[in-house]
């Protein structure tokens, strides 16, 4: 009688919980087709790239991002882009005005909905295949980049700098003095205090990330040496081999986000997990859901999730056949209808 007391009590104080304010305070989901055609060694094929815009004849991504924002309440957007795109293939060079029109077009969509929108070069910190600062093209050549990015969007608080999608097989001390170089160069471009994302090596993997990646960035700073809204990037699979690739989940990635959190919280530091995700499976939504719930109660160290992927997922390379982690919300008759990964998770756990 005793015990079932106190679980009576324990039960009520985790419902207490559950309605305040034990959520994270963003969630959202990767609109991808601009990063269509790269490679994880950095090449680009542009006529493989998919733009998630009416406007180009490709899927309505700021559609999806509307509904995504009024019916789910989602608060964050990740809108991946091929370096050379932006640049049209000259390497330092300025922003291609007409390539540039085209995703900010994308950017505006994301900012009309009020969410933070998060510009992600999408390159594996590599153009074709050379490692930027290490054998591949100079940091200035991306600094070059940053700079002209962030004096483009200073302006705008809700814009995010996700400054490199998954790096992998390099040296993780000279890719913190490139993380370094592109932050001074965007703090230095006026865009003062937008959240910059610092990701490491090992495809920014959460596993590892506490003794790895996060020791060699947990340097990089501010023009004033401050941390203020520098955000550690991460990103985590919960498929056999944790590549993002399969359709079924075999773990929900809770230990490696409690490990992470524990350093975190030891450096005063929060991080976003920008990729996550799985198929539209019963594994995945139980593993998906647990993970993501389970920051809802770590919220002190996590900012929040970004689902992998909607966008132009069903179009161009992908379009006949099922892409595994698919979330293209389906339109018809004037109504939106998510996948059943959004809306029991990726949204469902945003409650
Ligand atoms: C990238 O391009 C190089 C040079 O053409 C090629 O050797 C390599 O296989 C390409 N990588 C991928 C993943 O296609």
């Amino acid at each position: 009688m005793y015990q079932v007391k106190t679980l009576v009590a324990f039960a009520a104080l985790v419902m207490v919980g559950v309605g305040g304010a034990q959520k994270v305070q963003r969630a959202g989901v990767n609109i991808a087709g601009f990063d269509f055609g790269m490679t994880i060694d950095g090449n680009f094929t542009q006529s493989q790239m998919v733009p998630p815009l009416k406007s180009q004849g490709g899927p309505d991504g700021i559609g999806q991002m509307q509904h995504f924002a009024k019916g789910d309440s989602l608060n964050i957007f990740r809108l991946p882009v091929a370096w050379q795109y932006l640049v049209n293939y000259k390497l330092g060079g300025s922003l291609d005005s007409n390539n540039m029109n085209v995703y900010n077009e994308l950017v505006q969509g994301c900012l009309g909905t009020g969410a933070l929108c998060i510009i992600d070069i999408h390159n594996y910190a590599r153009w074709y295949q050379g490692i930027v600062g290490q054998g591949g093209v100079t940091n200035q050549d991306l600094t070059s980049l940053w700079s002209q990015l962030a004096s483009r969007y200073k302006g705008n608080s809700n814009i995010v700098f996700g400054l490199m999608n998954e790096p992998h097989d390099l040296n993780i001390n000279t890719w913190a003095a490139t993380v370094q170089a592109c932050v001074t160069a965007i703090r230095q471009a006026g865009a003062t205090s937008q959240i910059i994302l610092l990701p490491g090596d090992h495809f920014t993997a959460v596993g590892g990330f506490s003794t790895g990646s996060g020791p060699a960035l947990v340097g990089v700073h501010n023009l004033d040496g401050s941390k203020t809204n520098l955000v550690f990037d991460v990103h985590q699979y919960l498929d056999s081999d944790s590549s993002g690739t399969h359709t079924e989940c075999t773990h929900n990635g809770v230990d490696n986000l409690q490990t992470l959190a524990t350093w975190l919280k030891s450096n005063g530091r929060m991080a976003l997990l920008s990729e996550t995700g799985g198929g539209n499976t019963a594994s995945c939504q139980t593993d998906v859901c647990a993970e993501l719930d389970w920051m809802n109660y770590h919220n002190d160290v996590y900012l929040g999730w970004v689902a992998w992927a909607a966008g132009s997922f069903e179009s161009g390379v992908f379009s006949g056949h099922t892409y595994e982690l698919d979330l293209v919300p389906a339109y018809a008759n004037g109504k939106w209808t998510d996948k059943p990964l959004v809306s029991s998770c990726v949204a469902g756990k945003f409650h």
